[in-house]
């Protein structure tokens, strides 16, 4: 078993990440129960059968549990309303500590919860899915989409604690399985053309158990390094938003329709499109774009969305709560493992960019 130990000065608050296998059951021994007075366990319908039996067992003082309506829609201030009654129904009080165990979804609403009930109680994130076991649960970010607008209204706040068992992973979907893995090419991308390498080398599938295990290990390594030096966004965590500003937007406009697009996948046609625009813009050379396109095509994650409506997308883009004094500011490569932040293009590029996605 892996433990990463992380210290946020501002919020005087240490989490500890740990992440193997099968050790989700051991819950009890990994962290300090005796200053809970009870748990107060989130998740969805789709975990509720896999794992929430033996999580409930492995508790060592009392508890009660929500069940919520798996899916993204769900991540709005009506779901977070029927988590804070529920605590409150269970006499949750400033002692109490929640236990998300779930995708993003779970962690992020479960986080915001958990970080507004009585001015904030601890929490602890168990992901279950790749994409909340490298991003979603590491960083302290939590919130809920609100006005169609992702994540709109949310805390900074850190988890107690993180466990991130791989056995979950065996139970995801392969969609839900590639969609994480957009966000582990992302942070070779930005930092470390060594991990880029490593996690573009063959199909995200054909990783075992233990290689996975250190794929995570290091996705996390490269998140906090980047998070610990900026935990409120001011800076150099923007690198992480590396294409997340055009994917958010394609992310938004999939939810409107009858086929929206996972996180990742949006993500991933995110990062090619600003990676055309780094090409653009005259950052990045053609042979790394297309070395980037190839990844992407190789991990069967999307690169283009058919009829993507550029208007929208702009229109999305400018509405995006990171922008500042009403610039749109990308995060843009100026090689693999290379990334800059607070780049501002003329839209032109943006739209060219846009063309060919
Ligand atoms: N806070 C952050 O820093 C941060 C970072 C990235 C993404 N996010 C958020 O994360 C969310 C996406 O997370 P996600 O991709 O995990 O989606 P998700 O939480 O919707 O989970 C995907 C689906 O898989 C199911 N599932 C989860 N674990 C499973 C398992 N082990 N076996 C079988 N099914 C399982 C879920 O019930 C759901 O239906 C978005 O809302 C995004 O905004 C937050
Ligand atoms: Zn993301």
């Amino acid at each position: 078993m892996k433990q990463i130990s992380l210290n946020f000065p501002a919020k005087t608050k240490t989490c500890t990440i740990h992440i193997g296998k099968r050790i989700f059951e051991r819950i009890g021994t990994l962290f300090d129960f005796h200053k809970y007075s009870k748990t107060f366990v989130i998740t969805d319908q789709n975990i509720e059968p896999l794992f929430l039996k033996r999580i409930m067992k492995s508790l060592p003082i009392p508890n009660a549990f929500i069940v919520m309506v798996p899916g993204e829609k769900e991540k709005n201030i009506e779901s977070v309303s029927k988590i804070w009654t529920a605590m409150h129904e269970a006499q949750c009080d400033r002692k109490s500590l929640v236990i998300n165990i779930g995708g993003g979804v779970v962690c992020d609403m479960g986080g915001f919860a958990a970080s507004t009930y009585m001015r904030g109680v601890d929490f602890i994130h168990i992901p279950t899915t790749l994409l909340a076991q490298v991003d979603a649960s590491i960083g302290g970010k939590t919130g809920i989409d609100f006005s169609g607008v992702k994540n709109l209204i949310g805390t900074f706040n850190q988890p107690v604690g993180v466990i991130i068992d791989t056995q979950t992973l065996a139970t995801l979907p392969k969609r839900e399985f590639l969609s994480g893995f957009a966000e582990i090419i992302k942070h070779g991308l930005i930092k470390s053309e060594e991990y880029f390498e490593l996690v573009t080398a063959k199909h995200p599938s054909k990783f075992t158990q233990s290689e996975m295990i250190d794929i995570v290990a290091k996705s996390i390594e490269i998140k906090t390094a980047i998070v610990q030096s900026d935990e409120t966004e001011s800076n150099v965590r923007k690198l992480l938003n590396f294409g997340h500003t055009i994917g958010h937007a394609i992310e938004a406009l999939g939810l409107e329709s009858s086929t929206p697009l996972l996180h990742g996948e949006a993500i991933s046609i995110g990062m090619l499109v600003e990676a055309r625009i780094s090409h653009l813009a005259n950052l990045l050379s053609i042979s790394d774009l297309e070395k980037i396109e190839e990844a992407l095509t190789t991990a069967e994650l999307p690169v283009s969305s058919t009829g993507i409506n550029i208007d929208k997308v702009l229109k999305k883009i400018k509405s995006d709560k990171k922008n500042e004094k009403g610039k749109v500011n990308l995060t843009l490569l100026r090689g693999i493992g290379d990334a800059l932040y607070n780049q501002n293009v003329p839209e032109i590029t943006i739209i060219n960019a846009l063309r060919k996605a």
